[in-house]
């Protein structure tokens, strides 16, 4: 296998490189040396490389910032991943591209399949709606994968935030009416890894951890996983508080779970984010 690997300083692009199976070989490129918005610039990328699988783990991720770059948004998150796209059609290439849970309104108890009716409620989510109808239209053989609240030792994800506040403050209130299943980055590069060495069907894959939490359910696990491994020596106190408490630009689905039944079908484990977070912390 020859991948090519887009936004590599990313959680799951190093997430990817850490996980390489013995044999692949990559190119690895952060968006310094291949902007997945430049047309011209993934062409010649390429054309030069000749991967036979391209994994896209770029995208403009800032969910409340996005709110007002919304032209920046949407080309790192639609025009990027269709530029993939075309030109991984035209030289018969396998493409990886990865969504988000945020493609969903959150209007329900029950988890999302990947046929369930999408309807995102921010830019991050309609531009990454775009995005994947985009790479659906231009590589029908395309595996897109939906995964949800990403969290590594890498880069910034609420596990880091929650650490950092932790030292900084003795009370925290935390949102506990928005509901999810966190994901270790390395599982989801895993997951990644697995479908494409079983050279799995084109189509929409839902990944993500195996148990549903709130915001402030995550981060109890947290704190008690840092105390329990001293990296804290106490834990603040913790105050669930409601979304409207907590106002943000971007509106978030107050339920996002998405049903791991497809991709666990083919034998791939949900993320065991519980696991993951005690090697993270
Ligand atoms: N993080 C989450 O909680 C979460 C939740 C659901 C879905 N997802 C999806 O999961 C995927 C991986 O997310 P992640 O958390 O690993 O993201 P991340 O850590 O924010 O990394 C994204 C990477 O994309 C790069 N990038 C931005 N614009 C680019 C461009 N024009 N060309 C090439 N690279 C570019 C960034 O590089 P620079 O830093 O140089 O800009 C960054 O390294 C994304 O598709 C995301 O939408 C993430």
């Amino acid at each position: 296998m020859k991948v090519l690997l887009a936004g590599s300083n990313g959680q799951l692009g190093r997430c990817f490189q850490d996980r390489l199976p013995f044999g692949w070989q990559i190119l690895a490129t952060d968006s310094t040396e291949l902007d997945i918005t430049d047309l011209a610039q993934v062409t010649a990328t390429v054309s030069a490389f000749k991967p036979n699988a391209i994994v896209n783990s770029a995208a403009y991720t800032a969910v409340d910032k996005a709110e007002s770059e919304v032209a920046v948004a949407e080309r790192i998150n639609a025009v990027g991943p269709a530029n993939l796209a075309s030109v991984a059609t035209q030289h018969g290439i396998r493409l990886v591209h990865v969504s988000t849970d945020y493609v969903f309104d959150g209007n329900t108890n029950t988890p999302y399949t990947e046929e369930s009716v999408t309807n995102p409620l921010s830019v991050y989510g309609i531009t990454k709606l775009v995005g994947e109808r985009a790479v659906s239209a231009a590589a029908p053989d395309a595996i897109i994968v939906r995964t949800a609240w990403v969290f590594s030792e890498y880069g910034n994800n609420f596990v880091k935030t929650m650490l950092r506040l932790g030292k900084e403050r003795d009370a925290l209130s935390i949102v506990d009416d928005q509901r999810g299943c966190p994901t270790y980055a390395g599982d989801l590069a895993q997951a990644i890894i697995a479908l494409l060495q079983q050279n799995a069907a084109g189509g929409i894959y839902h990944y993500a951890g195996d148990k549903e939490v709130s915001w402030f359910e995550f981060a109890q696990a947290i704190f008690s996983v840092a105390v329990q491994k001293a990296v804290l020596s106490k834990a603040p106190t913790l105050t669930p508080i409601t979304t409207a408490q907590y106002p943000t630009p971007a509106h978030r689905p107050a339920y996002s779970t998405l049903a791991g039944e497809k991709v666990m079908g083919l034998g791939i484990a949900l993320s065991d984010w519980q696991g993951a977070l005690k090697k993270t912390i």
